[in-house]
């Protein structure tokens, strides 16, 4: 895993969306997995500047969501595909229905999960996966206890993640308890995940995945397992790592033809 870690929230959103930019341009077709929270935000608004500057289209591309709350009405500004819209979607330039989210108004919610995974199939996989990461270690919604062999399919949120989620909700009551997410070996067959996190309540989170064992209790550990894994994370996240140094050490001396 490549460890980047910059000085603050702005400087992660700036090269995580320089990546994007730069897998665009290379491939303006390619696939890319959206994730939501507070994380991605200034990587969502360097992105939107750069395609007002004509410098990224997002036209041929198609984009994935990694899961979405079951039980709130179509529409609800907390849904995932209501936040995505907001943040990203309508300020670029995606084709109409290029952007999809699990559908958890379906009256089959297995069946939505197993046509999810179909169309994921069906478009290559995901090219780029951005990440969040939650403090109870999550990626998606893969609480800890999640296989690391899960696809698509219902999970029941933790009461932590419905604590740390409250505040888009104004209490944690109105926090759904169930969700649709992509599993946590769906997550691992994107060719190249981007994990963002920022901020001190991220730091345990980081220092498991990063450095921690492999294990359920921390799906996000299973990244380690993945080939092609950058995780960009600010100077406060990156507080609890052992081997800092030497991931700063890395990063000032990366030679400037090797990518992200
Ligand atoms: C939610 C999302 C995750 C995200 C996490 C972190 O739980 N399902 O995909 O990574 O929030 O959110 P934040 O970036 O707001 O801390």
């Amino acid at each position: 895993m490549e460890v980047v870690i910059l000085e603050d929230p702005r400087a992660v959103g700036e090269l995580v969306a320089s990546a994007v930019v730069d897998l665009l341009r290379r491939r303006p077709d390619a696939v890319l997995g959206l994730t939501t929270g507070s994380s991605p935000l200034p990587t969502y608004r360097s992105l939107v500047r750069r395609h007002q500057r004509g410098e990224v289209s997002f036209g041929r591309s198609r984009a994935f969501l990694l899961d979405d709350y079951v039980g709130l009405p179509p529409g609800h500004p907390e849904s995932y595909p209501a936040f995505i819209e907001r943040e990203l979607v309508r300020h670029v330039d995606f084709a109409p229905g290029a952007v999809r989210a699990p559908d958890v108004h379906a009256d089959d919610l297995p069946a939505a999960c197993a046509a999810y995974e179909e169309a994921l199939r069906a478009a290559g996989g995901v090219d780029l996966q951005l990440l969040g990461i939650g403090t109870d270690g999550h990626i998606a919604f893969n609480e800890p206890g999640s296989s690391l062999g899960s696809r698509t399919r219902v999970k029941t949120l933790s009461t932590r993640t419905r604590e740390d989620n409250a505040r888009f909700f104004g209490s944690v009551d109105a926090v759904p308890r169930q969700v649709l997410t992509q599993g946590v070996a769906t997550v691992l067959e994107a060719s190249h995940l981007v994990l963002i996190a920022t901020g001190t309540s991220k730091v345990d989170a980081i220092a498991a995945a990063v450095e921690g064992p492999v294990t359920a209790m921390c799906p996000s550990s299973a990244l380690q397992l993945h080939p092609h894994v950058t995780a960009v994370l600010d100077e406060e996240a990156a507080a609890g790592l052992t081997l800092a140094p030497y991931y700063r050490e890395t990063w000032a001396q990366k030679p400037p033809w090797q990518a992200l």
